[in-house]
Formats: structure tokens, C-alpha cells, sequence
């Protein structure tokens, strides 16, 4: 399979022309070393926080061995210091163990009560449990509901262990409770005097006490150990030695600096975010810490986070504004996912100007050669409302290589862009217009109040409105929600042509989004509620029932702005149905994608010569492109896909990638770099995106072609459950059947004949008041020739069933 993929390659991307005209220089000369604004001017260290702890549990064995694997070369290993009742130290998060392990199901009557630092704190503590109990009945479990429990399997990790198991990594110890636990007659500096006699070189020892500290001073002399002063997230809380609270003990650096080299802060110390969740201004920590000569390292980083909206949910971009901004980096960051970490600081930071390349899986063919197409999806949706002026604007600045328009129909014939027929995700017209909604079964499956209702001054009078699957703390920048111009698909074309952007694509269905066929409401968590299912014969619908010529309108459009007698820019159709793919055969310079909107896994020789004969390309889910490991959001295995389609010379564009967490595999380390990497490692020959800066700025990272230096790591799918888990339970699963994609699902009948309708189109305002007779009305309950099964609804009706059956699959898929 994986030579199959290859020859893929070999055919496809070495005969495509790249868009920017980029040469293949394999392999690159190893990189200079760069010098950074840290303390001592050296690469900023990841620091894994209880080892690779978004995916695994924290501070188990496993989580602290993957991130060895997974993070770049010098990633330290950080373990909490926390004690048995027989003075045995364990890899701990947490002081109380009801979060972090199954001790409550464990010991139900151990609950205890303590009074930590002056505040009564209840649960489960490690110093009421002996050694034995803690490895013989304790499970070290994932605290954080939104990551996976697959791997909740390990004993906690006592710290001698942790130590000879990492005789050659960098490691760190961070002594948490001092205080607490000298009240209990254990000492956590003679377990750090022993545990200096198994490792004399721990890189770190920190504590958020300036006593702990102080006594450890003598004890490292003269080794490397570098003790660091924690400071919590409450920067108001006291520290319990001096009874001084942290904020003002910040103040005093050159105190500091008597006993420790190092601070160690929370990332909002740094750059503060306010309530509505925008980032503010930095302070001057690093700044003032590093002319004290302190360092300063940064904690709290996550993928998982409800980042601040300046970052568009892309991980990396906080990871950059804390060591690649031109006034500070910070000396360290702390964080949950060392991958994503080593990838900002050893491939993204300082990239921004560096030319694009892609990887490939055999760096000397033609591996670099061709550059994988970023292809907006409804111009850069994730930050600006879709397909308006300043979506498309920013997805031109953000270097994309094809701008769409998703194209749509008024009543009175102006085609413009809008990434969904149905104005109410789109739009604001669900406050005034929800007497005009209506329902139109051959569109979809609940009621819309729809475009080719409305006249273009009426859509005028709306505002365009940010539309996102994501709800709750992963909506989209609320500032920005209703920002921008509705475009025409004429100032569409206009503006691609004025702008340096290579080339357009033109969608001829009904929406377009990254969910496959109907709109879904997700929930925190990946669980989606509320799908909507969107069926797709919009061109023939708007042809017979409201005498609509979508497909001549776009033909004029493309041929009123002299684009179908060029080849400088390229021009792609894309539509769902064949026949809409089909009226465009005569213009050999367009490209003809076709979308695969099901969700498939498996298709035939004899299938993908068919889609050959309507289409250059595909649009494919990016979930068609991998089997999933039962419901729980890690991949298993390749689909046949993006081989089957290559050996029939049709491409793949694969998407849509989004940058929120939820919608990225974890074994893809909810990283869309990863994912990203991934999909154009493994043959996507474009990414379709909703965040096209996220795409430009993987293509332009340092480490691709560089052997030398570290890689996003090259997933193959199932690799993580197959190592982490018994490769037993992985084989046993069966995955359901895979659904196969049928000459059925793309080849639709021949587009209807346009109606001819009387001319009630330049009646403003009174849109609704439809008097013609071919065209259902449409603000009336759903009329019955919209529902009557005629023999172009049959065959949607057929594919609804299915699509009802793919959707439950997906529930659980997610
Ligand atoms: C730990 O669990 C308790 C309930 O058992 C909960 O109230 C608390 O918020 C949790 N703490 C953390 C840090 O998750
Ligand atoms: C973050 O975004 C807000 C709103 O757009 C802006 O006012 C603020 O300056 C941004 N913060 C930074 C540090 O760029
Ligand atoms: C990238 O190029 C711009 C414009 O030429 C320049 O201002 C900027 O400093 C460069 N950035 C880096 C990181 O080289
Ligand atoms: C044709 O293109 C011109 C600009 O070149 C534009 O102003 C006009 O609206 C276009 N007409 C149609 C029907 O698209
Ligand atoms: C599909 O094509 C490949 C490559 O030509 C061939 O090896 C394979 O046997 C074919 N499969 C079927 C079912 O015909
Ligand atoms: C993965 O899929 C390929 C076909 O695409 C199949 O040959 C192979 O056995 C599958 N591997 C596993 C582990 O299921
Ligand atoms: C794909 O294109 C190559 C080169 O044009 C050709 O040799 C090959 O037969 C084509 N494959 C199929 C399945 O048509
Ligand atoms: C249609 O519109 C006309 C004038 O705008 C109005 O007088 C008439 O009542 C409307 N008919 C319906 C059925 O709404």
C-alpha cells in the first residue's frame, strides 16, 4: 500500500506544474544555528509537564517515554514530587489523588481532610497510602475530561524509577508542598539529597517556596541542577515562608536571584489575557528577569486550551509569541504536548519568510518538486464571517494559493458567494427574515430561509455572520462576527484577478462546510448534536423550480472576466454532481473537482476511473482518508483513497482542516501542523482550509527536507494505539464494513432544462409574494411539489437514507 502511495507520488507530483513555480533542492543543507533572545541567547527548552500528558496520562510512564519519542532532542522530562506515608517518592500532578488516579474507587473510606498552606483541602493524599498500596492497587488516570482514557493503565511512577528509566534524558523535579509535607514528618529535600545519588545531573529542581529553595542551595553546589522559583496561578496568593504574596515577591528579581537561577511562571504573567479572551499587551517580565540574569520559563501551554482569539486557535502561534517575537523569548516552555512545542521552536519559529516546501515520503524523488495547493474554503472562514471581502482578503494575505466562492443564487439572478444556500448560519437573516423560512425537501431537511428567495438588495440589507461547528468556548472571534461585505461572483473574479493569488475555485453546491453533508452543532468535547442533513441538487433544483441558471450564470461570469481564455490563473470548478462538472467539459482549462461529500473508506478501480471521466481532482474528507480506531478519535489505518485515486491521475484536496482541537485526531496530538503534515506527507496533493495562514506557515516550515534536524513526527495511522495499547485489543477490533464509494454518490442525471419564469425578479422587497407557477413558493409551509417524490427526488431520497446511516457512523466516529 505504501508503494502504491508512492508511485502515487512519483506520477502526480512530478508531472503537476507547482503554482509558485517552486524547484525541488534536496536535501537541504543542515540549518544555521540561529541565536534567540533567551537568557544565553540558546534554543528555547520544552519542558514536558508530566510528559506527553494531553495524550497520556500525566506523570505515567508512558507519557514521559512517548514524549522522549515524539519531542525534539533535549525535551525535559518534568515530574511532581509527591510522598508515601513510607517516605517513597511518586510522579504525581496533583496533591490530592481523586483527579489523577482511581484512588477514590480504590479506598472509598480514605478520604482525609487537611489543611494545605492555611485552606482546609479534602480527598486523597499520597501520604496516606504505603508504596505497595500506591503500585499494587492505584491506576494513574487522564484528569482532563476532554482527552482520551484509552491509556489509563499505569501504576504511578515512583521518582527512583523515574530517574534510572531516564538515565540520559534532561529531567526535572518540581517540589510542590514542602511545607505540607514537613508538617507530616516527610522531607522532600532528603528525598531530593537521595534522588541526586541515582541522577546526579537533574537539569531542574523547582518549588513555589522560597524556603525549599533556600535549604536546596548547599545541596547543589557544584553540580549542574538549576533551582527555579514556581510561582502559582493565583499571583495573589502567599508564599509560605515569607508570607509575602507572589505578586510582590516578583518585583524583587535581584532577590531572586540569591537562590534560584530561574522563574518559572504561568503564561499570563507574560502576555495577560482579559475576560473576553483577547491578548493584551506583554509585560516586561522576560525583558526585566533577564537583565537580572533570572530565567524565565513559561507554564500552562496546551493544545487543548481555549486560546485567546488572536491566536485563531493555532497552537503554535502561542508557543511563537512567547520565544519568536522580536522583543523577548522566553528560556522555556512548559507544556502538555512536547511534539507540538519542539515543532514551534525547532521548525516555525523564525520561518516566516522562508520559502515553501512539502515533505514527501521518499525525500529524493520528487519530493519537493510540486507544492501542495492551500485552497481557502469560503476565504479565511475561521477568522472572518465566510466569503466576505475581508475573508477573502485575508486568505490572499495569509497565502493562499486558490481563493473559492461558493456560489449562490438570488431571485432576481445575481450570483455571489455565501458558503451555504441557507442564510441562517450565514447571515443574520434569521432575525428578520424567519417569516420567510421555508422548507425545501430536495435542499435539505429542515427549514432555511433561502438565497434564491431573496433579492440581491434584500441580502444587502443583512449582515454577513461567522458560521463554525464550534460553539461554546471554541466559537470564533466574537468581534468579528458579523464583519465584512457579501461579494458578488463578479467582484469575486475581479478581485482574484487585481490580487497576486494564483488561482480560484468555484463551488456549485449547496454548502460548504467541513462537515460532510448537513450542518452539525458540535458540543464540547467532540460530540456533535444536532446535525442537519443537507442534500445536494441545488444547480437542477434552481434550473426546474425557480428558473435559476446557476451554471450559466457562472460561465458568464468566468467568461465576462476573461477567465476561460487564459492559463495564468487557474480556474477550478468544483461541484458534487457530475452533471454540473460535465457543462464545463468544453473549457479544458479548468480544473473539474468533485466533491465527495460522503464520508467513504474504500473505493474500486472501476469507481475511480469513472470520477476520471467527469474530474481532474477530488475533494475528499479529510476523515475519508483514514479508518478510525473504534469511536475514539484516533486514526487505525489508511483508506484506499488517495492511492486508488492517484493511480487513476486524479488528485486529492483534502479537508476541510480546521485549526480547533476537536477536530483533529489525537494521535495527531490535536496539532493541526500534524495533521497538516500528515495529510500532504501521505499524498494529499491540496489542503482545503478554513484557515489558510495555518497551511502557509506548515509549508514554510525549517525542518521539512532537513535530515538532520528534528521532524513533525510522520504518523502512520494506528501507530500510537498499536504501541500504547496491547497490539491484541487493536488487532481484535473490527471496524464496521467499510462504506464504499459508489458511481451513485457523484454521477447525477443531466441538469433540467432552466424554467422559464415570469419575471418577477426586480420586485424588491416583496419577494416572498411569489406569484409565478412553476416555482414552489417558498415562505409557505413546504409545498407539495417540493416534497412528491419526483424521479430527481427519488434518488435523493435514497442517498438521504444513507446519508442518515453515515451520520450515525459518525457520531461515534468523531
Ligand atoms: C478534582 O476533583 C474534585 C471533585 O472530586 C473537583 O471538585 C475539583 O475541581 C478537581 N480539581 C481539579 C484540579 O481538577
Ligand atoms: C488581540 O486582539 C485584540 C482584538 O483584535 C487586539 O485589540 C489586541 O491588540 C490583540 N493583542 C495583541 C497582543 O496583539
Ligand atoms: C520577513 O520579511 C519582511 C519583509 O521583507 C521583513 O520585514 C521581516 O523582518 C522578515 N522576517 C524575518 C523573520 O526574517
Ligand atoms: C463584467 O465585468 C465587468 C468588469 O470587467 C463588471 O463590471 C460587470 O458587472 C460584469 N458583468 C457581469 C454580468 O458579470
Ligand atoms: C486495481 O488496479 C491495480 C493497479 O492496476 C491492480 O493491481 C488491482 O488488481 C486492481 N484491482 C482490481 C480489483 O481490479
Ligand atoms: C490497512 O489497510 C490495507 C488496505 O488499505 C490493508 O491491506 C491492511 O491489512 C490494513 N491494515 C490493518 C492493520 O488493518
Ligand atoms: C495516468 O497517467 C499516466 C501518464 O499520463 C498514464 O501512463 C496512465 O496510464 C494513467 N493511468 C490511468 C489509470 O489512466
Ligand atoms: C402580494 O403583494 C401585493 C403587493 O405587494 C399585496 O397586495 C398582496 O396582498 C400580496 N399577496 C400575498 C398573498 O401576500
Amino acid at each position: 500500500m505504501i508503494r502504491h502511495v508512492l508511485l502515487g507520488c512519483l506520477m502526480i507530483h512530478c508531472t503537476i506544474a507547482d503554482p509558485k513555480g517552486g524547484e525541488g533542492t534536496v536535501p537541504l543543507p543542515p540549518l544555521p544555528k540561529r541565536t534567540w533572545l533567551t537568557l544565553h541567547g540558546d534554543e528555547p527548552f520544552v519542558v514536558a509537564n508530566g510528559g506527553f500528558s494531553g495524550l497520556y496520562p500525566q506523570q505515567s510512564d508512558i507519557a514521559f517515554s512517548q514524549s522522549i519519542i515524539y519531542g525534539k532532542g533535549g525535551t525535559v522530562l518534568l515530574c511532581d514530587l509527591h510522598m508515601s506515608r513510607n517516605r517513597q517518592g511518586f510522579c504525581l500532578s496533583q496533591l490530592n489523588l481523586q483527579n489523577t488516579t482511581n484512588a477514590a474507587d480504590a479506598f472509598p473510606n480514605r478520604r482525609k481532610t487537611y489543611i494545605v498552606n492555611g485552606k482546609e483541602l479534602q480527598g486523597w493524599f499520597a501520604l496516606d497510602f504505603t508504596s505497595d498500596e500506591m503500585l499494587g492497587k492505584l491506576i494513574v488516570t487522564q484528569s482532563i475530561f476532554s482527552r482520551t482514557d484509552l491509556f489509563d493503565f499505569s501504576s504511578p511512577y515512583p521518582t527512583d524509577l523515574f530517574l534510572e528509566d531516564n538515565k540520559n534524558a534532561l529531567v526535572w523535579i518540581n517540589a510542590e508542598y514542602a511545607t505540607f509535607y514537613n508538617q507530616h514528618k516527610l522531607s522532600l529535600v532528603d528525598h531530593i539529597k537521595k534522588l541526586l545519588e541515582i541522577k546526579k545531573d537533574i537539569s531542574y529542581i523547582s518549588s513555589p517556596e522560597i524556603g525549599f529553595l533556600k535549604s536546596m542551595g548547599p545541596i547543589v553546589h557544584g553540580l549542574k541542577t538549576k533551582l527555579m522559583f514556581k510561582f502559582p496561578t493565583d499571583i495573589n496568593a502567599v508564599e509560605p515562608t515569607t508570607n509575602e504574596p507572589y505578586a510582590s515577591i516578583l518585583k524583587k528579581l535581584s532577590m531572586i536571584k540569591t537562590f534560584a537561577a530561574g522563574i518559572v511562571v504561568p503564561r499570563e504573567y507574560i502576555w495577560p489575557v482579559n475576560k473576553a479572551r483577547y491578548l493584551e499587551p506583554s509585560t516586561n517580565l522576560v525583558a526585566d528577569a533577564h537583565k537580572q540574569g533570572v530565567e524565565v520559563f513559561a507554564y500552562g501551554f496546551a493544545n487543548d486550551n481555549f486560546l485567546p482569539h488572536n491566536y485563531s486557535y493555532d497552537p503554535q502561534r502561542e508557543y511563537l509569541q512567547f520565544i519568536d517575537n522580536s522583543h523577548f523569548a522566553v528560556d522555556g516552555v512548559v507544556t502538555d504536548f512536547p511534539t507540538s512545542a519542539s515543532t514551534a521552536i525547532a521548525c516555525l519559529a523564525g520561518s516566516k519568510n522562508a520559502s515553501r516546501k512539502v515533505p514527501s515520503k521518499e525525500m529524493n524523488l520528487c519530493a519537493m518538486k510540486k507544492l501542495t495547493l492551500i485552497i481557502s474554503a469560503n476565504g479565511a472562514n475561521g477568522d472572518y464571517p465566510g466569503s466576505t471581502d475581508l475573508a477573502y482578503q485575508k486568505a490572499v494575505d495569509d497565502g493562499a494559493d486558490i481563493i473559492d466562492c461558493s456560489v449562490q443564487m438570488t431571485k432576481d439572478r445575481v450570483a455571489f458567494c455565501l458558503p451555504s444556500v441557507d442564510l441562517i448560519p450565514t447571515t443574520t437573516a434569521s432575525g428578520s427574515f424567519m417569516s420567510r423560512a421555508a422548507k425545501v425537501a430536495s435542499i435539505q431537511s429542515s427549514m432555511g430561509i433561502f438565497s434564491f428567495d431573496f433579492t440581491w438588495d434584500e441580502i444587502l440589507s443583512l449582515k454577513p455572520q461567522m458560521f463554525s461547528e464550534f460553539n461554546g468556548d471554541l466559537a470564533r472571534d466574537p468581534a468579528r462576527k458579523n464583519v465584512g461585505k457579501f461579494v458578488t461572483l463578479s467582484d469575486f473574479l475581479e478581485f482574484a484577478k487585481a490580487k497576486a493569488v494564483p488561482g480560484v475555485l468555484i463551488n456549485i453546491e449547496v454548502i460548504f462546510f467541513s462537515t460532510l453533508h448537513y450542518i452539525c452543532i458540535f458540543l464540547d468535547f467532540r460530540a456533535i448534536t444536532n446535525c442537519n442533513l443537507v442534500v445536494f441538487k441545488n444547480a437542477a433544483y434552481l434550473a426546474a423550480n425557480k428558473g435559476l441558471d446557476i451554471v450559466g450564470a457562472v460561465t458568464t461570469a468566468l467568461s465576462n472576466a476573461t477567465l476561460d481564455k487564459q492559463s495564468t490563473k487557474k480556474v477550478l470548478i468544483m461541484s458534487a454532481e457530475s452533471s454540473v462538472l460535465d457543462k464545463f467539459k468544453d473549457i479544458p482549462t479548468y480544473q473539474k473537482v468533485l466533491h465527495i461529500k460522503k464520508q467513504v473508506e474504500f473505493v474500486t478501480n472501476q469507481t475511480a476511473l469513472e470520477i476520471k471521466k467527469h474530474a481532474d481532482a477530488v475533494f475528499l474528507h479529510k476523515h475519508s482518508l483514514y479508518t478510525q480506531f473504534r469511536g475514539e478519535g484516533f486514526t487505525l489505518n489508511f483508506t484506499n483513497l488517495i492511492e486508488r485515486m492517484h493511480w487513476a491521475n486524479v488528485s486529492v484536496y483534502a479537508g476541510t482542516v480546521l485549526n480547533e482541537f476537536q477536530d483533529i485526531y489525537m494521535d495527531y496530538s490535536s496539532d493541526p501542523y500534524t495533521l497538516i503534515h500528515n495529510l500532504i506527507y501521505y499524498g494529499a496533493d491540496g489542503i482545503i482550509t478554513q484557515y489558510p495562514s495555518t497551511v502557509n506557515a506548515y509549508t514554510r516550515n525549517l525542518c521539512t527536507g532537513n535530515l538532520e534536524s528534528y521532524r513533525i513526527p510522520d504518523i502512520n495511522p494506528g501507530d500510537v494505539i498499536t504501541s500504547a495499547l496491547d497490539p491484541k485489543e487493536v488487532a481484535e477490533y473490527k471496524p464496521p464494513p467499510p462504506v464504499h464509494l459508489e458511481t451513485k454518490d457523484f454521477v447525477t442525471p443531466p441538469l433540467p432544462p432552466v424554467a422559464a419564469i415570469t419575471k418577477d425578479n426586480d420586485d424588491k422587497g416583496s419577494a416572498s409574494n411569489n406569484t409565478n407557477t412553476n416555482a414552489s413558493p417558498s415562505s409557505s409551509p413546504p409545498p407539495a411539489q417540493a416534497q412528491a417524490p419526483s424521479s430527481a427526488t427519488a434518488a435523493t431520497i435514497n442517498v438521504v437514507a444513507f446519508f442518515i446511516a453515515t451520520m450515525l457512523g459518525l457520531v461515534t466516529l468523531l
